[in-house]
């Protein structure tokens, strides 16, 4: 059995919790709202703390909460907010790098004590990217710029935290979550962008979750520094000419 730290609860938080706690393992979970995570912490019977990521020191003594020995953290904080440039405001691009790439700073600082104190060959880290960053799309300004930063954080965390400590990301596409829900609420909508992903879906939690399950966990202990997509096929491939 392992010990967790999930930080952001709402969608594939939520559904990784649900899948390690199957597989027997403890997890500390964490959100800034409340009523997203109660319920899930008393259904899983597991410890939680409320914390906001733009207050580091709100997430830091949340992770402290945790205990001294922690195997693995996955910070599933997100926003997306779709603007074009013109209509995209700075303050709106600090606060989305605050939340994406500086709370999974905050939290990997935090939980680097723990995660070395770790009695598994070797601790993990997961945290979440975006298709849209090593494609361009329109209106993703702000959210490619702070999941860009998540990219760099992991590949220059995994340099300097191995041996001890593994450090990956995901990399989704559009997934059905609380998070996306304002862009897939219309089901034409919805069907249309379904209809650009070569496997013709659009993703869900529990889509991700596998994966990130699997990366935290030992199955993955010679992984690390690596951004995965998980995004039914839309980074990489083109199905129509
Ligand atoms: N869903 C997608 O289409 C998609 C696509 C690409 C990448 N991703 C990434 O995948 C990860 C998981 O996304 P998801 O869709 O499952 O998200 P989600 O859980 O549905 O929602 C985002 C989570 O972030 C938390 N959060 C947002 N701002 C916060 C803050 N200031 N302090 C603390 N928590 C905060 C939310 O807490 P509350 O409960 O308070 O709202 C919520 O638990 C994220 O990093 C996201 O960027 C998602």
């Amino acid at each position: 059995m392992a010990h967790y730290i999930i930080v952001g609860t709402a969608g594939i938080g939520g559904a990784l919790a649900a899948k390690l706690r199957a597989s027997g393992h403890d997890l500390f979970l964490i959100n800034r709202t409340r009523e997203h995570v109660e319920d899930l912490a008393r259904d899983l019977d597991v410890r939680f703390s409320i914390a906001d990521v733009m207050v580091p020191e709100q997430l830091k003594v949340a992770i402290g909460l945790a205990g001294p020995i922690v195997d693995g953290l996955a910070y599933c904080v997100g926003t997306i907010n779709l603007k074009p440039l013109m209509r995209i405001t700075a303050d709106d691009v600090r606060r989305d790098f605050e939340i994406n790439s500086v709370g999974a700073f905050t939290a990997v600082q935090a939980a680097v004590p723990a995660l070395k104190a770790s009695i598994q060959t070797t601790a993990s880290v997961l945290l979440f990217s975006t298709v849209a960053v090593q494609q361009g799309f329109a209106g993703h300004v702000s959210v490619a710029m702070a999941k860009g930063a998540v990219e760099g954080l992991t590949r220059a965390l995994a340099a300097e935290l191995a041996p001890k400590i593994r450090v990956n990301a995901l990399a989704p596409s559009l997934t059905q979550t609380p998070l996306s829900e304002p862009l897939t609420r219309n089901p034409t909508t919805a069907q249309a962008l379904a209809a650009l992903h070569p496997l013709q879906r659009l993703g869900n939690a529990i889509d991700v979750a596998g994966l990130a399950a699997f990366m935290l966990g030992n199955d993955a202990d010679w992984i690390t520094g690596q951004v995965i997509s998980v995004d039914g096929g839309r980074g990489a491939l083109r199905s129509k000419a």
